[in-house]
């Protein structure tokens, strides 16, 4: 299991040669700047909520690629009038068996509307289970004891977690989520790339260590294998 960061939210993850495409924010992201949009591989695309930032590049890498886009009913019905035309509708609670393994959707405790100002349902984080792996994108949430579930659903190897603050969890719950969730090997997300969700990397790396937890940060283009 490969995985890319794009910035921001935006990763990349290779699961047995398909490509999940989780969250795409690239050509509006300056921190993103080396990554050109038009060259990301994707098999599907997972979009956890309709905000710009998780959603601005979905609609041209899903009709470049034809990969399938996975998101809730309202996002589905609104990619539709944009022209897409490979998307599976999914929601809170639900599981899909596919080509790379199962992908389960779960809360997240947020705001969603898309860029046009269309509703665009429940904000969701997936789990993703396969045979390389199993892990959980958190999108952008708050701390919530519904965590806890996914704690006790699956063993999960890593997770995506959100680590900004201000629309988010900060570190300081991100490390509490750790315990929920059950795994204390953490990537972190949607942090940096705006002045409200600015932090200080090495505090947060050690903020986590001091807890006795791990938390990677991927610089913008950077490949990791499973952390
Ligand atoms: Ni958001
Ligand atoms: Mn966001």
């Amino acid at each position: 299991m490969n995985i890319t960061y794009y910035g921001h939210s935006c990763f990349g993850v290779e699961i047995e040669g398909k490509h999940l495409l989780f969250d795409p924010f690239i050509s509006q992201n300056p921190l993103a700047a080396g990554i050109n949009a038009d060259e990301v591989k994707a098999d599907f695309i997972l979009v956890s909520h309709g905000h710009f930032d998780h959603i601005a590049d979905a609609v041209s890498i899903a009709k470049r690629t034809g990969a399938t886009v996975i998101s809730t009913w309202e996002i589905h019905e609104w990619l539709q009038k944009q022209g897409v035309t490979n998307s599976r509708p999914m929601n809170i609670g639900g599981k899909w068996m596919t080509s790379f393994g199962k992908v389960k959707c779960v809360n997240a405790v947020h705001s969603s509307s898309l860029p046009d100002g269309s509703y665009g349902g429940n904000p969701m984080g997936f789990i993703i289970e396969s045979p390389a792996g199993s892990f959980y994108y958190a999108g952008d949430t708050a701390l919530t004891m519904d965590m806890k579930l996914i704690g006790e659903y699956r063993k999960i190897d890593f997770a995506f977690l959100p680590i900004g603050d201000n629309f988010t969890m900060g570190i300081d719950n991100a490390i509490i989520a750790c315990d929920f969730i059950g795994c204390a090997n953490i990537i972190g997300m949607h942090y940096n790339t705006f002045g409200y969700i600015v932090i200080d990397e090495n505090e947060a790396r050690n903020s986590f260590s001091r807890a006795g937890k791990k938390l990677t940060l991927m610089k913008v283009g950077e490949t990791i294998t499973k952390p």
